[in-house]
């Protein structure tokens, strides 16, 4: 079997971020348990690139590139931190960028973290309706990851930690478009 192409975006402006180190995680679980090239997006890091780019045909080769590796992407996990209550400006803008066809039938993983627990509802009301808008196959499992539940650079909240595995497992499904009880 060919390698699968993961894309993981992670949507933070923050350098220390700690949404990058949960999606590091992530695809951690993913690359345990499947063959894969990984290209990770840092939003921070294209951030001044990203920001004086109004819309697509104007973007640096770069951010071509990056829109490109999306596109092309077998598996997408997106991960943004918690900003009032939804993912970060930076990281919609990224996403704006999109051709509005490309993503369709793509699986894509809902990862958040927030400061505490009020919005973890971010993924179903805020996450999870953005890829329904290209028609992707979001995962059934998405991770939220409050402040608490997460120290030293790991999850350490065994119930995050669980839908954390959970969700690879379903990545991998998705992958090789098997049933979750054939792979888990
Ligand atoms: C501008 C801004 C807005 C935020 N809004 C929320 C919020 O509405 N709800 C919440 O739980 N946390 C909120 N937070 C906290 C972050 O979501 C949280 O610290 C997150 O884990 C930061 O991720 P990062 O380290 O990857 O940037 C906010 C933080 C910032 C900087």
């Amino acid at each position: 079997m060919p390698k699968a192409n993961i894309v993981a975006i992670s949507g933070s402006p923050s350098p220390q971020s700690r949404t990058r180190v949960v999606l590091e995680d992530v695809v951690q679980a993913v690359a345990e348990r499947v063959d894969a090239l990984v290209d990770v997006i840092d939003i921070g890091e294209i951030a001044d690139l990203l920001g004086p780019t109004k819309l697509r045909p104007e973007a640096p080769a770069e951010i071509e590139r990056l829109l490109q590796a999306v596109e092309r992407s077998d598996l997408i996990l997106a991960a943004s931190p918690v900003y009032k209550g939804s993912y970060s400006g930076l990281f919609k803008h990224f996403i704006d960028m999109i051709d509005h066809r490309a993503l369709e039938g793509r699986p894509v993983g809902l990862i958040a973290t927030g400061g505490g627990d009020r919005h973890a509802l971010v993924i179903e009301h805020q996450l999870r309706p953005l890829f329904g808008f290209f028609n992707a196959r979001t995962l059934p499992t998405g991770v939220y990851v409050a402040e608490s539940q997460h120290q030293g650079g790991h999850v350490v909240d065994p119930q995050v930690r669980a839908r954390l595995d959970r969700l690879a497992v379903e990545a991998v499904a998705a992958l090789s478009r098997s049933p979750v009880s054939a792979v888990a």
